[in-house]
């Protein structure tokens, strides 16, 4: 069947069976950023931001996102403009295997967007919904932190 939505602010059409996730047909669609983890909605790692509010593609069927706006991690930046999230999970050393950093820049920017200037807790927080194997978490919550605050030579 064919699922009408607005990806990364394009009209698109997904091509989905019934019983298909979200996860599955953006990937058939060429949409790797999300990410094929535990497929039960517990590591984050499959995040796409459903009309602004993150959530796990794995446990969606790609029915429910007729209609919706979605935002996958390749919406955030480029290689060549990268977000300030971005270049700061680049400039704090926040990325190491990288399976968990589309999800985690999606949380954050999501964060971000609500909340300019949140605390540690709320970094915290907004990140321990993504499994990370790899960072011991201190490194991305520092860059969330010098995202929302940049110093006079980041801004
Ligand atoms: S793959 Fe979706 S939460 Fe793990
Ligand atoms: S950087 Fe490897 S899982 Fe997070």
């Amino acid at each position: 069947m064919s699922i009408p939505v607005r990806l990364n602010g394009k009209d698109v059409t997904l091509d989905a069976a019934p019983g298909d996730t979200l996860l599955e047909a953006l990937r058939r669609h060429g949409s790797w950023s999300s990410k094929h983890g535990c497929e039960s909605g517990e590591c984050g790692a499959c995040a796409v931001m459903v009309d602004g509010v993150t959530r796990a593609s794995c446990v969606m069927l790609a029915e429910q996102a007729r209609g919706r706006s979605l935002t996958t991690a390749e919406a955030l930046g480029t290689p060549e403009h990268l977000s300030r999230l971005q270049r700061a999970f680049v400039e704090r050393g926040a990325i190491q295997c990288g399976f968990c950093t589309p999800a985690m820049l999606l949380v954050a920017t999501e964060l971000l967007e609500r909340c300019p200037n949140p605390t540690l807790a709320e970094v915290k927080d907004a990140l321990s919904g993504t499994l990370c194997r790899c960072t011991g978490y201190a490194r991305p919550v520092e860059a969330v932190l010098a995202a929302a605050r940049p110093s006079p030579a980041e801004s």
